[in-house]
């Protein structure tokens, strides 16, 4: 007998799942079982309803027969969306009524009981895959809706898996996991801070940690020797699709190690995180490149090594040129680069214009280029070119008909920087005409390493750290500190992804004389501010620090290339908007004059009063 409950009113559940929605097979046939969750979808066929019902493991399909006592009276509230307890009988399907598709689309369950337990109203979208379609705004103000799309559900608990086979493999390689404090003070990762004004202490401000780097230095100078944790990070950085203002790291410090050591291990966690959540095994030892390499073959500290199209050094062929643009560059030091996109020639006026603003986005004058058709080479440049000229640039760029070749010339790096842009802009085109396969499922890990340990800040007049000043640099260049800054390398390390930076992490100085010279004399931080931020740790290391170093990976990008994702914010259960908005909850919200005044703050705004 189908028993109807009442609505409106709290009702104990009284009917206990036995199954869930994806376990029910053929062999069940006879069974009493009880489901809840989800209505799916309903079919009315001739007065039965056919219910997919849903919960997060899967779907099954119910029964309704109105002829049963009750029931009528209730298929007003069967509804998509709604939630029901279930309990009935499982029945074979019959023939052609089976769905391959569905792991439970052998059976059907016909239902004997039903209770509803909280009706929907019409949701807002589509709870399936169309959804993909539907407003960011829309579906990121229900995104409670949005997660229950078997999508988002599958990216959260993939996400999960990820989390856990990173401690699964920390505790094995004896790492202990130490939270460490989410009120801090500012630090000097470079990133613009979210600042927590201190009640107790009028007038002063924690910053929410951009990471626990100074607190897992403390705790190798602790003697913890192995510290990780996946920690939470703050960075009120202008948002992108591969950055959020809160953004989880998995971070890690260790003790008595040198680069090896840490290659070694990292190679070890990225094989067992890629085997536990998504099958694949990975090749080890990663590849590795210098920072001067990556730049110069590839216009870009992060390459993708799916596919070539590399960046050529055109000195030696322009030297004499009596095209001027590239010449003189020379004449003055700078560079210019080309590289060859394969049977691109056939690009559009459109594309080519996009390619040139990107180039220009970059610090380009111009971009020029040379197309090949017909064994003809059309260029506005091609005419300042003499003979020898372009068979040395045939030679080196190996220009075929079809091809189109991009020239850049700049300094050095703007050069590089400029071509690497064009080249993944042109990458992209290529696909689009399937002339070039950039695999989804390929997994080129690469070790980006020797970066330049300080960069010159042109608006500072001063170095700054090319990562943060607590990296140590390469032995060999420590005597260099003085003389040419430029010219040290630090024992700094990136781990690039297909493209993308999903860690990065350094050696560290534990020297207290090395650290101290290397904030005052060589990034020239005041005595007095030096002391301020940094005095503690300077001290901390006069009591016995360990050689030390670490990493801190990007758990939200890690996951986005797992789930083969294309933006951070879909491997994020509440992510913000580019306004740093979380709109479900409309966060952030306005402060009321009193929580101003407790926190001894005057609102240069006015302030908007919540009611
Ligand atoms: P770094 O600043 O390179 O190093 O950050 C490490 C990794 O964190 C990820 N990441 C982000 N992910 C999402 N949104 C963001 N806004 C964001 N910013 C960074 C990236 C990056 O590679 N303390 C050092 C690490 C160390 O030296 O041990 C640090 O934080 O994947
Ligand atoms: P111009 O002689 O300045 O008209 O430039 C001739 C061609 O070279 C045009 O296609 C420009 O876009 C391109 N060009 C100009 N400056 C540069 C540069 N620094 N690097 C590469 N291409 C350039």
């Amino acid at each position: 007998m189908l028993v109807s409950k009442g609505q409106g009113v709290l009702i104990p559940i009284l009917m206990k799942r036995t199954h869930h929605c994806s376990e029910l097979r053929a062999t069940d046939q006879g069974s009493s079982v009880t489901l809840s969750g989800w209505i799916d979808s309903v079919r009315d066929h001739g007065g039965i309803l056919f219910v997919d019902l849903r919960d997060r493991e899967g779907r099954t399909q119910i029964v309704l027969d109105p002829t049963n006592d009750g029931l009528e009276a209730q298929f007003c509230s069967i509804k998509p969306e709604s939630v029901i307890s279930v309990s009935g009988k499982v029945e074979k399907r019959l023939g052609k009524t089976a769905n391959a598709k569905l792991a439970t689309g052998e059976i059907e369950v016909h239902a004997v009981e039903l209770e509803i337990l909280n009706v929907s109203k019409t949701p807002p979208f589509p709870l399936d895959d169309s959804a993909d379609k539907v407003s960011e705004d829309l579906r990121m103000s229900h995104r409670y809706l949005d997660l229950r799309r078997a999508s988002n559900t599958r990216i959260l608990r993939m996400r999960h898996k990820a989390s856990k086979a990173i401690r699964d493999y920390m505790d094995k390689q004896a790492f202990v996991e130490v939270e460490t404090p989410m009120l801090f003070k500012s630090t000097p990762e470079g990133a613009r801070e979210f600042l927590v004004p201190s009640r107790m202490n009028p007038g002063a401000f924690y910053a929410l940690p951009q990471s626990p780097q100074q607190y897992k230095q403390m705790l190798m100078v602790s003697g913890i020797e192995r510290y990780y944790q996946l920690a939470r990070c703050f960075r009120d950085e202008d948002l992108r699709a591969d950055r959020q203002p809160e953004f989880t790291q998995l971070d890690i410090e260790l003790s008595f190690i040198d680069r090896e050591d840490m290659y070694a291990l990292i190679e070890g966690l990225m094989k067992q995180v890629w085997k536990d959540v998504i099958g694949a095994d990975i090749q080890t030892p990663f590849l590795r490149m210098s920072y001067f390499d990556a730049m110069n073959r590839f216009g870009v500290d992060k390459p993708d090594m799916r596919f070539g199209m590399e960046l050529k050094d055109c000195a030696e062929v322009f030297q004499k040129s009596s095209f001027k643009v590239f010449s003189s560059t020379l004449e003055s030091g700078g560079s210019v680069k080309a590289f060859n996109a394969k049977s691109l020639a056939d690009i559009t006026q459109g594309e080519l214009r996009s390619l040139e603003d990107s180039a220009k986005a970059h610090g380009a004058k111009g971009l020029a280029f040379i197309k090949c058709e017909a064994g003809e080479w059309k260029s506005p440049i091609v005419k300042f070119f003499s003979d020898q000229e372009k068979n040395e640039l045939n030679k080196l760029l190996e220009i075929e008909d079809g091809d189109i070749v991009f020239f850049a010339a700049s300094e050095w790096e703007r050069a590089c920087t400029i071509l690497g842009r064009v080249r993944l802009d042109a990458a992209q085109l290529l696909v689009k005409r399937s002339k070039l396969t950039i695999n989804p499922n390929e997994y080129k890990f690469l070790w980006v390493i020797e970066f330049p340990l300080m960069l010159f800040d042109t608006e500072q007049n001063r170095f700054v750290s090319s990562h943060h000043p607590f990296t140590a640099p390469v032995v060999e260049d420590i005597a260099l500190l003085d003389s040419d800054p430029k010219a040290v390398r630090g024992q700094h390390y990136d781990l690039v992804l297909n493209g993308v930076e999903l860690g990065g992490g350094s050696i560290r100085i534990h020297q207290p004389a090395l650290q101290k010279k290397v904030f005052e004399d060589v990034l020239k931080i005041p005595k007095d501010i030096v002391e301020s931020r940094f005095g503690y740790m300077l001290k901390a290391f006069e009591y016995g620090a360990p050689p030390h170093g670490g990493i801190a990976f990007g758990l939200d990008r890690m996951v986005t290339i797992l789930t083969q994702r294309s933006s951070i914010r879909d491997v994020i259960a509440f992510p913000k908007n580019q306004k740093g908005q979380e709109i479900m909850t409309s966060s952030p919200g306005f402060a009321t004059e009193k929580q101003l005044k407790d926190l001894h703050i005057k609102a240069v705004q006015p302030v908007k009063e919540e009611k």
